[in-house]
């Protein structure tokens, strides 16, 4: 089984200071930094872009952290190599956009970065199925895309019982993150269930104690 990573969601930073948060959660230990792209259109919500990747590589060269890039865009195709560009060390695409996702696959490989695929809680995972091996991460997304601070959808947890076996079944070593409602209070249960990379925006950047806090309260609970 992979180590165990956390990887703080900037969607949910205080964004008039967001180098400084990064800078402490890095600090505190995450090993990865998701950032969520959004544009309107494959979710209601409008976020970021290749600029706040660009942004953020600085830090990422100077600590080693991983900028883990989750593409909630109708045509992801179109801007792989601007993401590649600005400095993504993974490419997470959904698979409700990707007709081609084979090819989609094969490209952000060419352009160095790591492919990772996910699908949306109603999706069933064998649409993942042929692509499983080519990948070296995939993401189950555990509330609907598109906002942070949302409830962890209960099912999630069989799902990922369910994907961990189809990637033991393989021999994968790809990563298993989990995103949305990941809370210290339900964080071993996914861990439980087959997770390696949780994903957790509200529950680092929000509340009412600091970055470095939240973060320890995870690994106390993970003891990593
Ligand atoms: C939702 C995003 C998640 C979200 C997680 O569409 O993909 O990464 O930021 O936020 P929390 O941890 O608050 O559910
Ligand atoms: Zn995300």
């Amino acid at each position: 089984m992979n180590q165990i990573k956390l990887a703080p969601s900037i969607l949910s930073a205080d964004f008039s200071r967001l180098g400084e948060q990064v800078g402490e959660a890095i600090a505190a230990g995450a090993e990865y930094i998701h950032l969520d792209v959004m544009d309107g259109h494959f979710v209601p919500n409008i976020t970021i872009g290749p600029l706040i990747v660009q942004a953020l590589r600085p830090l990422a060269e100077q600590t080693g952290v991983v900028l883990d890039v989750h593409l909630m865009i109708a045509n992801p195709d179109r801007y792989l190599a601007d993401f590649a560009q600005a400095g993504a060390d993974i490419l997470t695409v959904h698979v409700e956009t990707c007709p081609h996702l084979h090819r989609t696959v094969q490209v952000i490989r060419e352009l160095g970065v790591k492919p990772g695929v996910t699908l949306n809680p109603a999706t069933p995972l064998v649409t993942l199925e042929e692509i499983l091996p080519d990948v070296d991460l995939v993401l189950i997304m555990s509330v609907n895309p598109g906002f942070g601070g949302q409830s962890y959808i209960p099912g999630s947890t069989d799902k990922i019982r369910r994907l961990r076996r189809m990637l033991d079944a393989i021999g994968s070593t790809a990563d298993l993150e989990v995103d949305g409602g990941v809370k210290v209070q339900n964080v071993a249960e996914i861990v439980a269930a087959g997770a390696n990379v949780l994903v957790a925006g509200s529950a680092i950047f929000g509340g009412s104690k600091t970055i470095s806090e939240n973060i320890a309260d995870f690994r106390r609970v993970l003891r990593v």
